[in-house]
């Protein structure tokens, strides 16, 4: 039995080894140490209290997938619910014929389900950061006066922020039967366009789990993680015959071979059926964590480093 998170995760370690340890499922598992996350006030990159898009409005995605069946939840753009991975797990096991629900649909779903609703989503410190930012940008003249038809394609680009993109948080786990689930949860880059949807929610991109080879997950410019497949390309790598640290680096390296303008910070980590893994970072600071079953506490290790140059490479600044 192993979980690995991203750095961001530690709040959630110990619960979710409590889940294996006493026989849970990895699914059970990787959704404790996620919500946890999410619930974090401290954490504005996931859940309650994340940085909110250039509207003042949290909006979260979420995704899990068992890699027994490959069968996957997911939710995106959804405001008012701060526990957004149990409504991606509920996505998948309410036998709805989707895998991924998006804004309005997902909030009815989530009601549907009787899912937790908080009526406060950001506290007072998160919106006048974001009035604070906007104002300091100057990419609009009063944030306040931001309506539906308040024109933004110029002042998201000058507005979202560089520094707070990246955040989000990773759980991967194998439980005492062998089986392996991965969980992904953020509220995406701060200040982003109304309705701009990351990797995280996307299969494939930001997680991916299967039984037979193991499982990845991501945090960073979810576009690139999009544009390259990179969680299932770790998957596929390790399903070529790679090791974990082989297929991980071949995926950041077909990162580094993207093209175009917004190419900056990616991490991810790796756990192949075995228990071994790999952390990779486009930063030299950047660290993951593990524990295994006969561990008292999980140790933070470091990520290798993978440069991928490019407009913000190196400068995002994830709690990961
Ligand atoms: N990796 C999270 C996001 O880009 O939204």
């Amino acid at each position: 039995m192993i979980i690995i998170a991203s750095h961001n995760g530690a709040i959630g370690m110990d619960a979710a080894m409590q889940v294996l340890t006493s026989g849970g499922s990895a699914l059970d598992a990787v959704e404790i140490g996620t919500r946890l996350v999410e619930a974090n006030p401290a954490d504005h990159s996931v859940g309650y209290n994340g940085y909110p898009n250039i509207l003042g409005e949290l909006e979260l995605d979420a995704s899990i997938m068992d890699g027994r069946t490959l069968d996957s939840g997911a939710v995106a753009l959804m405001r008012g619910f701060p526990y957004a991975i149990s409504v991606a797990r509920q996505v998948m096991e309410r036998r709805l014929p989707h895998v991924l629900l998006a804004g309005a649909g997902a909030e009815r779903f989530a009601r549907e389900i009787d899912a937790e609703a908080w009526q406060t989503m950001l506290s007072d410190d998160i919106v006048a950061l974001w009035r604070r930012r906007l104002r300091e940008s100057g990419s609009v003249p009063d944030p306040s006066e931001l309506d539906a038809d308040a024109p933004l394609i110029d002042a998201v680009s000058i507005a979202t922020d560089p520094e707070r993109v990246t955040g989000t948080v990773n759980f991967i786990a194998i439980d005492s039967n062998g089986d392996i689930a991965s969980a992904v949860s953020t509220s995406g880059w701060a200040w982003k366009y109304p309705g701009r949807i990351g990797d995280s929610p996307i299969i494939g991109a930001g997680n991916y789990a299967d039984n037979r080879y193991g499982a990845c997950a991501c945090t960073g410019m979810g576009e690139m993680a999009i544009r390259a497949c990179t969680a299932y390309s770790v998957v596929a790598y390790l399903k070529a015959g790679m090791p974990v640290e082989t297929a991980a680096r071949r995926a950041m390296q077909d990162l580094r071979d993207l093209g175009g303008d917004y190419i900056g910070g990616m991490n991810l980590i790796a756990l192949d059926r075995e228990g071994n893994h790999a952390g990779m970072s486009t930063r030299a600071d950047a660290t993951y964590l593990m524990r295994r079953a006969d561990m008292e506490r999980h140790v933070e290790l470091e990520r290798q480093v993978v440069e991928i140059p490019g407009r913000w490479a190196g400068r995002t600044s994830p709690g990961n």
